[in-house]
């Protein structure tokens, strides 16, 4: 058994202990500069982020993961950085980041950032320094060439914006590469310098108390020629070199890559368990929106039949959206015609090879398919990574440039810019959203939380059902036969482990679960705040004795109790109503719990189980071996 050394704070009973924990953890993706304005400057930052971590720990999510916060001169929001040491005076100091993980970690939260490793800004010092002739001590630190036409394989990412891979450089009288945009030149990983540099930083940011990075733009840290410099293995060689750093020195952090592939390709990153911990599954989103525009289960399930299995304790990062483009580089040309043509009717809706909206504006606001959406995110196999301000249904400004689009302030409420900042106006990084339909005065965190039928009660308490589901994170998936295309039902079954709370000493870090095997509650649904509420206040908790996680995630603790769990899901991806017919005979005898309600349903039988579905309706059920007792009849 591993010892973990991943930071806990002062009271972290609740952090998860194990090393595995990333394999049921709900991710939530933030930009700092547009979450919180602490400082009234009109930029969010690191201490508004932590003014706000009382509002992520009550929405139930387990692990933030930062965009980049570095100094930068943001022309890619960021990803552009001149200094991959520090952080961007706006957002504050290194004092203030390890003050947000300090207290990130004292209430059970882990915190991941971004690692852009593949390019730097051209503002960089090394870059400067690089360019300036070609003999200096930076000068093999970028990628230089005298012509451009080497690697005519490699593909130009933003192709709308981009011709080529090479830049001229006047100064240096020679091309440098760069995948990305011209102002971000490629780091040379051939050279020792580089790598072990890279790897200096990964120490550095471990050092300070993050728990893992996102691997920005992992496949193109080599190239090699007669190939499109992708997915080389020179590339897996260091991403191991990492592996080996944390396993060394840092058990318990993680490693998150962002490979935009097919799922063959993919999960190259796990490696035989020894690269990375989680890989987005890029492939998955855009044929969840297909689904749902098509009616059909088919292109999930095409999808999920060409994904791999994964090596032991590795896990899927699956998500809706995030701060890019909803993009259609892994589809056919005639899906992703079909997809801009269903969800970018306005052309200036299209950003690189995606489309730059938001959730909720992309599904027409249509809060049942919605739901749908987060309800297949929540169950399909993978942690869900939740981008900010789609927990409230924010929506989108297409006129903004690039990915601008869907990086405006948060909404904290109907105050002035929506309670992001007391700035002036004019000063905010951008204008917050002002229409009458996702506006701030419409859509925000404070009237959402005063109303229990909100979007954000909805999404919390499907969290809290989510994490007594763990088998939900890294079970097994049984797809079900089902004669009607419209419905797609799946049985998700493995181990899990009932592991005792080992602090409840203190209520806000507890998180609310409803456990498992117990009566049924008298109330049912997802426990809600009472009304009224005081806004301020987000520690309106239930206390529980026990959490559930993934047989394997238990180990530091004796006391785990082990059973088996298997849930069933069942989607109606149409916009009418539908019957569902489920082949379960395996499962004869058992009785389906409903989730939310514990209203246990008719046992199961040898022939076709059926169940009826409203429009975009969806249902999950709790298989359980004994039917609980009949509930007492109402004397009235
Ligand atoms: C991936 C990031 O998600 C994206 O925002 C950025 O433009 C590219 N990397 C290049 O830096």
């Amino acid at each position: 058994m591993s010892t973990p050394t991943a930071p806990l704070g002062p009271t972290g009973g609740l952090f998860d202990p194990s090393v595995r924990w990333f394999q049921h953890a709900v991710f939530y993706e933030v930009l700092i500069r547009g979450f919180f304005d602490a400082n009234d400057d009109g930029t969010g930052d690191l201490q508004g982020l932590r003014e706000k971590l009382d509002y992520l720990q009550w929405l139930g999510i387990d692990c933030l993961w930062l965009l980049p916060f570095h100094p930068s001169p943001f022309r890619d929001g960021g990803y552009d950085i001149s200094d991959f040491f520090n952080v961007h005076p706006d957002y504050g100091t290194l004092g203030d980041l390890v003050g947000l993980l300090e207290e990130a970690h004292g209430r059970g939260l882990r915190v991941i950032a971004d690692l852009v490793m593949n390019h730097t800004s051209d503002q960089h010092p090394w870059f400067v320094e690089s360019r300036s002739s070609r003999t200096n001590p930076k000068a093999d630190w970028y990628v230089w060439n005298d012509d451009d036409q080497r690697w005519p394989e490699a593909r130009v990412v933003f192709t709308d914006v981009e011709r080529s891979n090479w830049t001229w450089d006047d100064t240096r009288q020679q091309y440098y590469w760069h995948r990305f945009y011209s102002h971000q030149p490629d780091l040379n990983y051939e050279n020792p310098e580089v790598a072990d540099t890279m790897l200096d930083l990964v120490r550095f940011w471990l050092d300070l108390g993050l728990d893992g990075f996102r691997l920005d733009a992992v496949p193109y840290l080599f190239q090699r020629d007669g190939t499109a410099g992708e997915h080389l293995p020179e590339t897996h060689s260091y991403i191991r070199r990492i592996r080996k750093q944390l396993e060394a020195d840092y058990p318990g952090r993680i490693l998150l890559a962002e490979a935009n592939g097919w799922p063959a390709d993919v999960s190259d990153y796990f490696g035989e368990g020894d690269e990375c911990h989680l890989c987005f599954h890029f492939p998955l989103m855009p044929r969840l929106f297909m689904a749902v525009r098509r009616e059909q289960r088919y292109p999930i399930t095409e999808i999920l039949s060409q994904t791999p299995e994964i090596p032991d304790g590795c896990q899927w990062a699956i998500f809706l959206r995030n701060h890019d483009e909803l993009t259609l580089e892994q589809v056919s040309d005639e899906d992703r015609d079909y997809l801009f043509a269903e969800y970018a009717k306005d052309r200036r809706m299209k950003r690189h090879m995606g489309i730059g909206r938001r959730l909720a504006p992309l599904l027409d606001g249509d809060r049942r398919l919605i739901e749908l959406l987060y309800a297949l995110l929540l169950s399909l196999p993978g942690s869900p990574v939740i981008y900010y301000g789609d927990e409230l249904l924010m929506g989108d400004n297409i006129y903004l440039g690039d990915r601008d689009s869907v990086r405006t302030p948060m909404q904290w409420s109907s105050d002035r810019n929506g309670g992001f900042s007391k700035a002036d106006f004019a000063q905010l990084y951008l204008p917050p959203l002002m229409d009458p339909v996702y506006g701030f005065a419409a859509v925000n965190v404070e009237a959402q939380r005063r109303n229990p039928g909100s979007f954000l009660h909805w999404l919390r308490g499907m969290l809290v059902e989510r994490r007594s589901l763990p088998v939900l994170g890294v079970g097994e998936m049984e797809v079900l036969s089902c004669p009607n295309p419209s419905i797609l039902a799946y049985v998700r079954h493995g181990e899990v482990a009932d592991v005792p709370l080992v602090d409840v000493a203190d209520p806000i870090r507890s998180p609310s679960l409803s456990p498992r095997g117990g009566p049924p509650p008298t109330t049912g649904g997802p426990t809600l705040l009472k009304s009224p509420v005081g806004l301020d206040d987000w520690s309106s908790w239930d206390e529980t004795p026990a959490r559930t996680v993934p047989a394997g995630n238990e180990e530091e603790s004796d006391e785990a109790v082990h059973r088996s769990q298997a849930v069933l899901c069942v989607y109606n991806l149409s916009r009418f109503a539908q019957p569902a017919e489920l082949v379960l005979a395996k499962w004869a005898g058992w009785t389906p719990l409903e989730v939310l309600g514990r209203v246990p349903f008719p046992e199961i039988g040898e022939e076709p189980y059926t169940v009826t579905l409203g429009p975009y309706g969806y249902v999950w059920f709790d298989l359980v071996q004994q039917a609980p007792p009949p509930v007492e009849e109402d004397p009235t």
